[in-house]
């Protein structure tokens, strides 16, 4: 059980158990669900030029500063900020976190509900033998039928509570280890094959060959959103995830190969979706997407596994995956709203999970009949608060906390390389600050003006 006494706090068991569970949080639905849509929506290859150069030298810093401050505090995010930060106003920054973890999981456990709908649907056959048309139908009668969704949305968010109430080691850290590498396997798969229909190259094209013309700052706002929603930065997960390494751990070596796994399964993911969309339909998807880029991984990868002999098995394969991706992610969530609980109100684990798991569901239920619920907890949560959350983890480790105490944390104590420092330093103290505000005021305004 994972109580708020120093000694008997939970933890990760080893060094692939770490980097397992927060790569099984940052890899998810944002990836193969949100990445594909909203590079559609925002014209392609030039979005994810951007989207490459925001996790570059904003997503690295705020990753590995989250990671630091969770470590050395042992706390969750609230927490965190009070012990390192005592007698500040800072702990805002982690409530302002616990507030994101309720409304993103609101959202993404709807989408991780439809999950599992394809995987009922793949295992009772329904995809197979139907055009791009007739899927796409489909897919708009599940989500107009409140029934449905909102079935699925309870099973998920039960199964969610009911991982977390089984605790940190053996239960995030078991079934990320094993599924994850799977899933990578599955999309390489499915990417090799749709880059051998015909017609695909126009989507490889349209992913890889940027018209630098098309990028405008809400091309960059959204950019940034993404970046920050897929690396699981902002609001504190990481912070929490951290709190559960041990000292001994390479943080920056972590940081880097979460941010290599998820970012090559974003790219991955589009290399599955772009050429198909282009080969196996009319370019009249990619218009879709831009009114419902929600439904783009609903509707490409059933088409696309159609024409594949063994494809009815290969689906429902697919959706377990991607069931379980979207679960390692919900659980992250959960945990935040968890940990946070636990340690500053001494609720058992148990009551903790089930009384939030009930408020996450209330919002849940009003962004399933409500898509102008579920679309504004989407924009809100990803493009306001991830970023202002961000904003504020890196003001904190490169203004508040003193240069040794990073050198230290971040050395082990002098036992690790500290030649790289400097220059996180630098991207935490000026890059990334500066270059979060610009793109978070711009958003802002835009946002009121629209
Ligand atoms: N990164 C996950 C995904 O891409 C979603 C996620 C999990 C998340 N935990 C988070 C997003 C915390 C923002 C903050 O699917």
């Amino acid at each position: 059980m994972t109580q708020g006494s120093k000694t008997s706090r939970d933890s990760f068991s080893s060094k692939f158990g770490v980097i397992a569970a927060a790569a099984g949080s940052a890899i998810g639905l944002g990836n193969i669900w949100r990445f594909p849509s909203v590079t559609a929506e925002n014209g392609g290859a030039a979005f994810l030029f951007i989207y490459l150069l925001c996790i570059l030298i904003l997503g690295i810093p705020v990753m590995l500063s989250e990671f630091m401050i969770g470590r050395s505090a042992q706390r969750n995010p609230y927490g965190a900020f009070k012990k390192l930060a005592p007698r500040t106003a800072w702990y805002i920054t982690g409530l302002m976190g616990v507030v994101a973890a309720f409304m993103i999981l609101a959202f993404y456990a709807v989408v991780s509900g439809w999950t599992l709908e394809y995987l009922y649907q793949s295992f009772t056959g329904n995809l197979v033998d139907k055009s791009s048309g007739e899927l796409q139908t489909m897919f708009n009668s599940f989500r107009d039928d409140s029934f449905r969704p909102l079935l699925w949305f309870f099973i998920f968010m039960g199964l969610t509570a009911w991982i977390i109430i089984a605790g940190v080691r053996s239960g995030i850290e078991k079934v990320s280890k094993v599924l994850m590498p799977l899933l990578l396997v599955m999309l390489i798969f499915i990417a090799i094959y749709a880059l051998t229909l015909p017609g695909s190259f126009a989507g490889v094209k349209y992913l890889f060959n940027p018209d630098f013309s098309k990028i405008t700052p809400d091309v960059i706002f959204k950019a940034l959103g993404q970046a920050f929603f897929s690396l699981s930065i902002g609001m504190g997960t990481l912070i929490t995830y951290g709190s559960y390494i041990k000292k001994r751990d390479n943080l920056a070596g972590t940081t880097l190969s979460v941010v290599g796994a998820d970012t090559f399964i974003a790219i991955l993911a589009g290399i599955a979706i772009f050429p198909a969309v282009f080969a196996l339909t009319d370019v009249q998807l990619l218009d879709m997407a831009q009114e419902t880029g929600e439904a783009l991984m609903f509707i490409t990868l059933p088409s696309i596994l159609n024409n594949v002999p063994g494809g009815q098995i290969l689906s429902a394969m697919f959706f377990i995956l991607l069931a379980v991706a979207a679960l390692t992610s919900t659980i992250s969530m959960l945990e935040v709203i968890v940990a946070f609980l636990t340690e500053e109100f001494n609720i058992s684990r148990r009551k903790a999970t089930i009384s939030s798991a009930i408020a996450v569901s209330v919002l849940g239920v009003l962004s399933v009949l409500f898509v102008g619920v579920f679309r504004f907890l989407n924009f809100s949560s990803v493009n306001i608060l991830l970023p202002l959350g961000g904003l504020l983890i890196v003001l904190f480790v490169g203004w508040y906390l003193s240069r040794k105490f990073t050198i230290d944390e971040l050395s082990n104590d002098g036992k690790l390389s500290s030649k790289y420092i400097p220059v996180f330093l630098f991207l935490v103290k000026y890059i990334a600050p500066i270059a979060i505000a610009m793109v978070f005021i711009y958003g802002i305004i835009n946002a009121v003006r629209a």
